[in-house]
């Protein structure tokens, strides 16, 4: 069992083969997981020349523009949760799931997943927890950010022209932009959570399910099923929680090193060491690994005795 602190676009290129992966992204525009931006990768060679963008109708705005050059290279000092465009080759600098587009976003999802299947095995499977969101609602379980609309959702009204009101359809739009890359989508279960709250929101129905997508590199019998489970709370309220639940069938289909690129507080660990399958998290947010270990070794007593692995 180990958990590194790191990029997931970084990181996993540096693992040896894993059989499986089980994971859930930072989902769209919901939620800010820490005070990190990073610097998505484009094709052409750039010296990157920031601007940074302002979301509307956020009170407090974000601070004026700040780029510095020195000597040929240019460099960011964009503030911690904010982003930038290069005005040259059109990269982006941000937090994944804060992208202004929900293009951004998928792209970067794709992104990760690419160097997530190079390391797969190649009967091993990819299985996704990913959920929608209403445009303009701060998010399909009540995330908001500081009680307003976070400024990606903000954006992607903009740029992308949904209206409030409208599920995005991302986890479709995901879907298809993995396949598109390569990706066989075997097999999809619906979570639905029978204890969600009614929504406060009026005009919009309470969003009371989320996906489970099974992707492969071969063509893999997986039956697709409604799995009806509770959500997830720990004491760690912070962090977008799946039940443990939930991801005991895709772990069950693991026969080797079980891969969670967006590791939070360490619920697939649990369930992955609760099956005795070999455990990697990824994990950005160098606090959340501390938290992931103590997760783990307090719900998984077998394990408590060897964490100095880091
Ligand atoms: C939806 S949460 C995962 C929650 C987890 N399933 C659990 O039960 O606690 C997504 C996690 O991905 C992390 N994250 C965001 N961007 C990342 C990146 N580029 N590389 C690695 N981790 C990232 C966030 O800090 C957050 O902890
Ligand atoms: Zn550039």
């Amino acid at each position: 069992m180990k958990i590194i602190n790191g990029n997931a676009l970084e990181t996993i290129p540096t693992l040896h083969k894993i059989n499986s992966v089980v994971t859930s992204p930072p989902y769209y525009g919901l939620r800010h997981y820490g005070e990190y931006s990073l610097e998505w990768p484009t094709t052409e060679y750039c010296e990157h020349e920031w601007i940074e963008y302002k979301s509307k109708g956020i009170s407090g705005g974000t601070k004026s523009k700040k780029v510095k050059v020195k000597d040929t290279i240019n460099y960011s000092i964009v503030e911690p949760g904010n982003y930038a465009f290069c005005n040259r080759c059109g990269a982006w600098f941000g937090e994944l799931g804060q992208e202004p587009t929900i293009t951004l976003y998928i792209k970067h999802l794709v992104q990760i997943f690419h160097e997530a299947y190079k390391v797969l095995d190649d009967t091993g499977i990819c299985w996704v927890n990913i959920g929608d969101t209403y445009a303009g609602s701060g998010g399909a379980g009540g995330d908001w950010t500081k009680g307003k609309r976070s400024e990606a959702q903000k954006w992607c009204q903009q740029q992308d022209e949904i209206e409030d009101k409208s599920l995005m359809l991302i986890p479709f739009k995901f879907q298809e932009a993995m396949v598109a890359d390569g990706w066989i989508f075997s097999a999809m279960d619906i979570w639905e959570k029978p204890n969600v709250m009614p929504s406060s929101a009026y005009d919009r129905p309470t969003t009371n399910y989320e996906f489970w997508f099974a992707f492969t590199k071969q063509k893999i019998s997986i039956p697709s099923e409604v799995l009806k489970i509770p959500t997830g709370q720990n004491k760690y309220k912070h962090f977008a929680t799946y039940n443990i639940n939930v991801c005991r069938k895709p772990i069950s289909y693991a026969t080797g090193t079980v891969l969670d690129p967006f590791c939070g507080s360490g619920t697939t660990g649990i369930e992955a060491v609760k099956q005795r399958k070999d455990f990697i998290g990824i994990e950005i947010n160098k606090e959340y690994v501390g938290i992931a270990y103590e997760y783990i070794s307090s719900s998984v007593p077998i394990i408590s005795s060897g964490i100095t692995d880091i």
